[in-house]
């Protein structure tokens, strides 16, 4: 297969993250025989920098015109005093609606051997922690209409979902939750908001074409106690996007490892934007020391959801699952005390295993 794929590197750690991610692909596309073309794009702070623009028109163009975007982060201290339609992170909203990419996959998971990195009591992560996160990405809050008074002294943005909006993601939840436990759960602040009301209708007439699978209802705040309480309750949260927003950085930090943790952005067709989780970081950025393995699982995912390479996609969660338990350790997952690899030495331990 040719694949061709958009780099959007983006600031602080995430050039040094995705050229890991790219050895992988690479290696992965010279054992079975494709081929990949890549583009690299300059979005975000980077942008700003050489453009004066977070996202150019040439910059989404030709990330509409790949197969599928890898990105690395976006944004940074040095641009936190550009105006708000300015900032670096206007750049993935951008590609985000710009490609039509609705649904949002934020997997949350406890690898067993780093379970002593997550903050949470060990008899509370004993039954495990396997959470799909299916956040809403262009509608909502995000998108809605916001504005000052003329004297500047009030603001407002606004949440608003047509039904057809919640529809989509609310199939993507049910056709992800039959390959899980068969297991939803609608996040809302339906006692509040009419949205939210909007959002429980639709789902549960979604629901009814899903008789195997089990929804239930819970409000955000709730949702957001269950998960520090009893997070192995949940399988795939479906939830609006500010919510989502908020509850994904929770779950990724109870597992402890949120330099680990992938995601997907998918809309109608093939075409994705695949991220690692955390963010920038520029605090070590130009260190080597940042972990690679979130935006290489990342890589993973692009295989399995846009190009259908399922073989390829679980030959690198393999062989990250089995450096992990191998004791491969970059900084952030490092007992403290304990010796750490690089960047790049924590990518070269991934090559190695894969076969
Ligand atoms: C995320 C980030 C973004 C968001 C920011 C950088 C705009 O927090 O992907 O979760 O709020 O969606
Ligand atoms: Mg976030």
């Amino acid at each position: 297969m040719n694949m061709h794929i958009a780099l959007v590197p983006g600031d602080g750690i995430g050039p040094e993250i995705v050229k890991e991610a790219v050895r992988v692909l690479d290696r992965i596309a010279s054992i079975y025989g494709h081929s990949i073309t890549y583009t690299t794009v300059d979005a975000g702070g980077v942008s700003i920098d050489k453009y004066g623009v977070p996202l150019r028109k040439e910059a989404l163009e030709a990330c509409a015109s790949s197969d599928a975007v890898l990105l690395g982060a976006v944004g940074g201290p040095k641009w936190d005093k550009v105006p708000g339609d300015k900032r670096p992170e206007k750049a993935l909203l951008g590609l985000r609606s710009g490609l039509g990419l609705f649904s949002n996959l934020r997997p949350a998971v406890i690898y067993p051997e780093l379970s002593d990195a997550s903050p949470l009591k060990k008899e509370i992560i004993e039954s495990g922690i396997d959470i799909l996160i299916l956040r809403e990405l262009t509608g909502g809050i995000y998108f809605g209409k916001r504005g000052r008074s003329d004297d500047g002294k009030s603001a407002y943005d606004t949440m608003s979902y047509s039904d057809g909006e919640i529809r989509r993601i609310a199939v993507k939840a049910f056709e992800s939750a039959m390959l899980r436990k068969k297991h939803v759960t609608l996040v809302d602040k339906a006692n509040v908001l009419e949205s939210s009301r909007l959002w429980r209708e639709t789902v549960s007439e979604v629901a009814e074409s899903y008789p195997d699978v089990t929804l239930d209802y819970m409000y955000v705040d709730n949702a957001s106690m269950q998960l520090v309480r009893n997070p192995s309750q949940f399988d795939v949260i479906l939830t609006e996007n500010m919510f989502g927003d908020i509850l994904s950085d929770e779950a990724s930090m109870i597992t402890g490892s949120i330099g680990m943790l992938p995601s997907a952005s998918l809309g109608e067709g093939k075409r994705g934007m695949y991220e690692p989780i955390h963010g920038s970081a520029p605090d070590i950025a130009g260190k080597g020391i940042a972990n690679p393995i979130a935006t290489i699982l990342s890589a993973a995912m692009m295989l399995r959801y846009s190009f259908s390479l399922e073989k390829e996609a679980a030959a690198i969660e393999n062989a990250v699952k089995e450096a992990i338990s191998d004791g491969v350790r970059t900084a952030d997952i490092a007992e403290k005390g304990d010796s750490y690899l690089s960047t790049s030495e924590c990518g070269d331990e991934i090559l190695r295993r894969l076969v």
